[in-house]
């Protein structure tokens, strides 16, 4: 075996070992419409889930469903629930979401000792109907799902131990200067689909979260990079924002970051060495105003840039030496809909040699409304089979291709919504 396809090995099972680890914090697919069947009896149990050693007398709520097999979790959702009932003290995770809740008063919570999950998803909570302190006060809290409500402000303040907070689809516009303290745990903070704008998040210390791995704030009107993010964030998440650059060495703070998601902005320039990261793993800037290409690093595997305005892929631009020891690991890049009349030069197979797709789909170039390159689609080493899709790809090439939604599926699980 030679030493590259060692390294190769090496390299792949480093990558699923990665994955398997953070799985959990991978993005969620935001191009799927969401799911809007939820399930009744969603089972979620905790991995440190203290199963009693003694049968306890089952305290049940009268409004909700307290399954004998799973004596620490308390169903209480779909149920057209105006108000939060009585928990009781053994309730662990606690499944409130799809009712009209629109308050959090501390008292159901008076009894509750180890709470460590609440779903208050799909309510009509506000964040001045949330009594001072009530999650604060749950010292075991891990994860709070306030997604889908009418928040207008940050909840806060929140239990030191919270490790999940997903706050997305609501109308957020404001965060206090504190609201962000006291959080050493947490690992992923969901901000989607809120009224966030540059003016809410300036002189915010997000990088007092010092756990902090993902972040969300797509579908927001931030017009700038988000400021001071902690070293240890992974995963970025700023899709359909209105922002025009990145500063240059923004990333140098976040040399951990593996997928930046950045669609649907107004990105012209970028610095050429804006994306030389050690981790970086996926890239995603379709939808922008991209002219020019920039340095890949040699970690990226996909590459969307897609509806942008680029006239021409220059490889060299984009891999300015090689190194065989060292090869890049680049296997898929998205180019549809921008302005190329050529494909990319036959030099990107040296520079990228576990390239396997290259989509061109549609092209809009200037004089014709839109051309298309021969191959739609250019896919390596192809099996039958896969020389079939390609030739389906033909007769398709507008649609999202077979390949392209396997590689999204291979990195990103839904999120939280
Ligand atoms: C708390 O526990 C006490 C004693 O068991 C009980 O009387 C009271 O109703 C409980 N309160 C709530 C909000 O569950
Ligand atoms: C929380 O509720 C939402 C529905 O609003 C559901 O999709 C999700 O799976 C639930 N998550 C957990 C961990 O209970
Ligand atoms: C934070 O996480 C660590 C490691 O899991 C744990 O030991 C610690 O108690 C947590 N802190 C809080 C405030 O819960
Ligand atoms: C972008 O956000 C707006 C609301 O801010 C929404 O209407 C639109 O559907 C979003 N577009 C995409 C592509 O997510
Ligand atoms: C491609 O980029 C390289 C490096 O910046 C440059 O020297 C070269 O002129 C460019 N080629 C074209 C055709 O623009
Ligand atoms: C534009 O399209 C016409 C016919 O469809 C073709 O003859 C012409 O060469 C095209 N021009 C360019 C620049 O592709």
């Amino acid at each position: 075996m030679g030493i590259l396809s060692q390294l190769s090995i090496i390299y792949l099972l480093w990558t699923a070992m990665v994955f398997c680890q953070y799985e959990d914090y991978d993005f969620g697919d935001e191009y799927d419409d969401e799911p809007d069947h939820q399930h009744s009896y969603y089972f979620n149990p905790s991995p440190q889930a203290e199963v009693p050693r003694f049968p306890v007398p089952v305290e049940c709520a009268r409004e909700c469903f307290c399954p004998p097999a799973f004596p620490l979790s308390m169903y209480c959702d779909h149920r057209k629930l105006k108000m939060i009932p009585n928990i009781p003290p053994h309730v662990q995770q606690l499944y409130l979401q799809n009712n009209d809740i629109e308050a959090v008063p501390a008292g159901p919570f008076t009894n509750v000792t180890i709470l460590r999950e609440i779903n208050l998803s799909h309510n009509k909570i506000k964040f001045h109907m949330i009594d001072h302190g009530v999650f604060a006060k749950l010292s075991h809290l891990v994860q709070l799902h306030l997604q889908h409500n009418e928040l207008e402000e940050f909840p806060f303040p929140l239990p030191s131990s919270l490790e999940r907070l997903l706050l997305g689809f609501n109308k957020i516009s404001q965060l206090s200067g504190n609201a962000l303290e006291g959080l050493p745990n947490i690992t992923m903070l969901d901000l989607c689909n809120n009224f966030l704008d540059d003016s809410v998040l300036k002189g915010k210390r997000f990088s007092v979260m010092k756990n902090l791995m993902q972040i969300n704030l797509c579908n927001n009107k931030l017009e700038t990079m988000p400021p001071d993010l902690p070293s240890s964030l992974m995963y970025l998440s700023l899709e359909n924002n209105s922002i025009s650059y990145i500063p240059e060495n923004y990333f140098s703070r976040l040399p951990k970051i593996i997928a930046l998601r950045m669609s649907h902005n107004n990105l012209q320039n970028i610095p050429y060495n804006t994306f030389n990261l050690p981790n970086l793993l996926e890239l995603n800037l379709g939808h922008n105003k991209l002219k020019q290409l920039f340095y890949i690093p040699r970690s990226l595997q996909h590459l969307y840039i897609e509806d942008n305005d680029i006239e021409m892929i220059n490889v060299t631009l984009m891999c300015p030496s090689i190194d065989p020891m060292n090869t890049k690991q680049l296997t898929y890049i998205r180019v549809d809909q921008n302005k190329l009349t050529t494909p990319m030069s036959t030099y990107a197979f040296f520079c990228f040699p576990h390239i396997r797709t290259i989509y061109y789909g549609e092209q809009n170039s200037n004089v014709n409304k839109s051309t298309q390159l021969r191959t739609p689609v250019f896919r390596r080493l192809l099996t039958p089979e896969e020389y079939d899709e390609a030739e389906d790809d033909h007769e398709t090439h507008d649609q999202e291709t077979e390949e392209d939604r396997e590689e999204e599926n291979n990195y990103f699980y839904p999120y939280f919504q």
